[in-house]
């Protein structure tokens, strides 16, 4: 029902192993770009790494993304003032990295450079585009300004990076998983974290039983162990994506800064096909997912003449409070817990510039891009936006239990139709599925305790507080959250 081009292109691996290995020398949690890229670098240095992956390699954040590799990350810097050239050049290094490592190893991961366009179809914006120009040109970016894009997508300017690519991320990822293991590593999929006990060596605890480490590294899209606030620094937004064959090529990635709608082709032996994404909103807002899929795949055929929607997923972000990744320390107390997370839209670049630093930061090496992501930084700037993304979370800690209560019973549920209501003492997320059986779990996310809302297109129940996702038996898809929602069996004659 919808799952990625990228993961339905690609063979699943049998990365399945019953025993874990009782030590490495670093653990990386998380087989997507920031941990098989940094688990790569740091197996070609020598170390143990074992690489721990709840789902499988890429088949989270990573394996569902637009994939577009580029510099270029909406207009992010005109905002973030003296930042901007180490920004660049740290992000440019990624693709870089890339496409050379793809020369250099032999790869087959459909890598192609293009253009990078931004556009507006606002003309009061047209100055702001303007000024992302002048502050990317000034920090070292291939950069100007056009008037005119192919396909036009109803824009009236748009800020060009030139020579930024594109390519399959899940060929990547498995290329990078066979490379790490021809360095000495080692990959185990289907095993989540479950805890961690930090200390010389630090102690990960899984479903498969404790590893111990001397350095762990966290790449678990939303860092898993929160010790570090994350929870109230991070903000959970989705975009819908769908790809098919379309009646016209596409040259180039597009960005629309205000819709959020963003294209790009995939090659193809059959002929021009495009992925399309935007209907952007916050992970577990009241949203009918179902309805924005239906007015993506319209825009998409009106404007880039998308024939039929063969594949949908969403791409689920998490951006920090100033847009710069947090890459390094856990906390300011954690001398070998690391984490990576906060790319926003960018992860491809944003993952890979992480692994580059994570590898120096590891090997207690100095890197010029240390202060630029320390996820301990702080500013005036981002403590404004902290207090804005914990209000909303105080809303859906609180209001929602009045939502919930208005709603129905659970026996007058339709196949297809999900509800969080309250059944005896418990608040209850049910949903009939279409066979006509009830499934009721607990409606409060094990990670802090936000009702959940039902997402109606994945059919998952999805955490409004910081992202996490359930499935409908309550087992987790995405975190943060590590344990499943609460069991509660009901008969259908209790529901009525
Ligand atoms: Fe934090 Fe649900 S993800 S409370």
């Amino acid at each position: 029902m919808t799952r990625s081009l990228w993961l339905d292109t690609t063979q699943g691996t049998a990365r399945r192993e019953a025993t874990l290995p009782s030590t490495a020398d670093v653990v990386v949690l998380g087989a997507g770009i920031a941990g098989m890229t940094t688990a790569y670098l740091l197996a070609e240095t020598g170390r143990s790494v074992l690489v721990l992956e709840a789902r499988e390699i890429g088949g989270g954040v990573s394996g569902n993304t637009t994939a577009k590799l580029t510099a270029q990350h909406e207009l992010i810097y005109h905002r973030i003032g003296s930042a901007a050239p180490a920004y660049a050049r740290s992000q440019l290094a990624a693709l870089e990295w890339v496409v050379t490592t793809v020369a250099r190893t032999g790869v087959e991961c459909d890598l192609e450079r293009v253009d990078s366009h931004v556009h507006t179809t606002d003309p009061a914006r047209l100055p702001i585009l303007r000024e992302e120009v002048a502050a990317a040109v000034d920090a070292g970016l291939p950069a100007d300004f056009v008037e005119k894009i192919d396909p036009p997508l109803d824009a009236v300017g748009a800020v060009r990076f030139r020579d930024q690519a594109q390519f399959h991320p899940r060929k990547w990822l498995l290329g990078l998983a066979e490379l790490t293991e021809a360095a000495g590593g080692r990959i185990i999929e289907g095993v989540r974290a479950t805890g961690l006990r930090e200390g010389d060596p630090s102690i990960v605890r899984t479903t498969a039983g404790a590893v111990r480490a001397k350095d762990v590294v966290v790449a678990t899209h939303y860092p898993v162990f929160d010790r570090g606030m994350f929870f109230a620094r991070l903000e959970p937004t989705r975009d819908l994506v769908v790809a098919g064959p379309a009646d016209r090529e596409v040259t180039g990635t597009y960005l629309d800064e205000t819709t959020h709608h963003s294209v790009r082709s995939v090659p193809t032996p059959n002929g021009p096909q495009v992925i399309v994404g935007g209907e952007h909103y916050r992970v577990g807002d009241h949203v009918d997912v179902e309805a924005r899929f239906a007015r993506l795949a319209d825009w998409a055929r009106e404007h880039v003449g998308l024939d039929e929607v063969r594949y949908r997923w969403s791409a689920h972000d998490m951006s920090t409070l100033d847009r710069v990744p947090y890459v390094g320390r856990y906390h300011p107390r954690a001398s070998h817990l690391w984490v990576a997370t906060g790319f926003g839209q960018w992860g491809m670049t944003g993952g890979t510039a992480a692994g580059l630093l994570l590898r120096d930061l590891v090997a207690g090496l100095d890197n010029e891009f240390t202060r630029l992501y320390d996820p301990n930084r702080f500013s005036l700037r981002a403590a404004g936006s902290l207090v804005s993304a914990n209000a909303t979370v105080a809303k859906f800690l609180a209001g929602d239990h009045v939502r919930a209560l208005t709603k129905p019973g659970l026996a007058n549920l339709a196949p297809g139709e999900a509800v969080v209501t309250r059944h005896g003492t418990s608040m209850v997320a049910a949903y009939r599925d279409d066979g006509g059986d009830l499934h009721t779990v607990g409606a409060h996310c094990t990670h802090l305790g936000c009702l959940v809302a039902f997402n109606n297109a994945e059919r998952t129940w999805d955490c409004p507080c910081h992202g996490s996702r359930f499935d409908v038996d309550g087992q987790v898809v995405q975190g943060p959250a590590v344990r499943p929602l609460r069991a509660i069996p009901t008969k259908e004659e209790e529901a009525r």
